[in-house]
């Protein structure tokens, strides 16, 4: 399974002991080091965590049966390119199980609060 934007892991860390193995990414090291630390507290041993972006990141084409992308797809820059990769990602039959506020003026709104809360320490740079 694929987990991108996995923050602090939560949501791997949950699905950890349903699948055989986790690749959980996010941009933010600052996030996967709390990610890890949580993951080793709990005793988990089958995530992977990686720094990077769905384009950055070396992934095998259609290896993952599932991916995962949770309150993340309002953040992104260009959703339709990041679901074209996510299909990209998937093998055949795959799922993509995503949960995200997609409606314009939310996601506006979002993207500007994104800087405010950098500043103030709330979002990670
Ligand atoms: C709102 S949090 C959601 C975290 C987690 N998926 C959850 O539902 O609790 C969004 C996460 O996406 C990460 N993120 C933002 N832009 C990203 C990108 N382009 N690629 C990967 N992760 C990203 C952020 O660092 C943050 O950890």
């Amino acid at each position: 399974m694929l987990e991108f934007g996995c923050g602090t892991g939560s949501t791997a860390i949950i699905h950890a002991p349903h699948v055989k193995h986790i690749v959980a990414t996010d941009i933010s090291e600052k996030m996967l080091d709390i990610a890890g630390r949580k993951a080793r507290d709990a005793g988990v041993e089958n995530i992977s965590f990686r720094q990077g972006t769905l384009e950055s990141l070396e992934l095998e084409a259609e290896s993952f049966d599932a991916v995962l992308g949770l309150n993340i797809l309002h953040l992104l820059e260009d959703v339709e390119a990041a679901i074209a990769r996510v299909y990209e990602l998937l093998k055949p039959g795959g799922i993509f199980v995503s949960s995200t506020v997609l409606i314009a003026e939310v996601k506006l709104r979002w993207r500007l609060l994104i800087p405010v809360m950098q500043f103030l320490g709330f979002a990670p740079m």
